[in-house]
């Protein structure tokens, strides 16, 4: 049987990791992107790569016969969460329709294991930190929702048809490629770690911190940052897990360590060696207080050991991708 990985979204931030990743260990990978938001020259070389869509059910059956496609990772879709709030159909569109098209045809062209993107913020605002995977679901965007209902497709199939599956849920993903190949390219980013890398590079004027009233322990919010290398890491074990017949099942994916706004930035100072220049401004719509994981399941069951979880190795990557990217 051969072993070849179908990466949609294998051009965009976290896609373009996991393809990285997936070929430094000599796996064949197939991308299939539609350049929307991705970028072609972020993937890597010995990938395979097709722009198209992921609705477009005769491409994705034409790839998995051609290549002997076993295995999905399913990236390709829309993340900005204010974007989804003024046109909510487009992302129900892109992340459910899309979605459900997608499995539909690789369900047809017989390929039974699937890994999906989902998010942290499909959890009640309320629910306990930090959030195991059990903890209450309550979406509140649109990008949210899109994203519990694609879930929801996914465990029905997963019953109906055999697709096996694992559902990776991401807390705040950050930093890039240790060897520079990859990282964060959207220009309208509005990722805080993002955003701090522009200002220590002074692309940006001030690093805007929304809210300083936030019942945490230094009022600013507080999130779980992951480094996107690890984050690669884990879709490799669950492939594997996935090709060695386990059954279906979804992980937080996070290193169960909140660190708050001012933290970030105490850390961009400690790498750049330099004040940054901050403002701060009204707490942002929408923003949850606390955004913690529990990573127990995913440690336990995959063996997954985060290997790069400093704060200040992931600004420093973000800050080195930033200057090779935007020169
Ligand atoms: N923040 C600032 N200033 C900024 C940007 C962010 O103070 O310029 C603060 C936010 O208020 C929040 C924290 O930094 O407290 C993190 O904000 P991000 O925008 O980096 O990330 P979010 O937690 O809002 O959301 C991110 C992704 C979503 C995803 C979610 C959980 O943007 O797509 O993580 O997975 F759904």
């Amino acid at each position: 049987m051969s072993n070849v990985v179908l990466v949609t979204g294998g051009a965009g931030y976290i896609g373009s990791h996991t393809v990285y990743a997936l070929l430094d260990r000599g796996d064949r990978v197939v991308v299939l992107d539609n350049l929307s938001t991705g970028v072609k020259a972020q993937v890597g070389k010995d990938a395979i790569f097709v722009q198209g869509d992921v609705a477009d059910a005769g491409l994705v059956k034409k790839i998995v016969a051609e290549h002997g496609v076993d295995a999905v990772i399913h990236f390709a879709g829309s993340i900005v969460v204010p974007e989804s709030v003024r046109d909510p159909l487009a992302y129900y569109d892109n992340n459910v329709v899309k979605t459900r098209s997608l499995m539909q045809a690789v369900v047809e062209a017989g390929v039974k294991q699937f890994i999906f993107s989902s998010t942290a913020t499909v959890y009640a605002s309320d629910a306990p930190q930090p959030l195991a995977e059990a903890a209450a679901k309550s979406p509140i965007s649109p990008y949210a929702r899109s994203k519990l209902m694609a879930e929801w497709m996914l465990e029905d199939a997963g019953h109906a048809y055999g697709l096996r599956h694992m559902v990776l849920r991401y807390f705040n993903v950050a930093g890039a490629d240790p060897k520079g190949r990859t990282g964060q390219s959207s220009p309208n980013a509005t990722h805080l770690i993002k955003r701090a890398a522009m200002v220590a590079l002074g692309r940006l004027p001030q690093l805007d911190i929304f809210g300083t009233d936030y019942p945490t322990p230094d009022g600013t919010g507080v999130r779980d940052y992951i480094h996107v290398t690890d984050l690669a890491a884990a879709h490799l074990l669950a492939l594997d897990a996935l090709r060695g017949g386990a059954a279906s099942v979804t992980y937080n994916c996070g290193y169960g360590r909140g660190m708050s706004v001012r933290e970030v930035v105490r850390g961009v100072e400690k790498v750049t060696g330099k004040p940054l220049p901050v403002r701060i401004s009204d707490r942002r719509a929408g923003d949850p207080p606390t955004l913690i994981s529990d990573p127990s399941r995913i440690k336990a069951a995959l063996g997954w050991k985060p290997a790069h979880d400093g704060i200040e190795e992931i600004i420093a990557s973000a800050i080195a991708w930033e200057q090779r990217f935007n020169r």
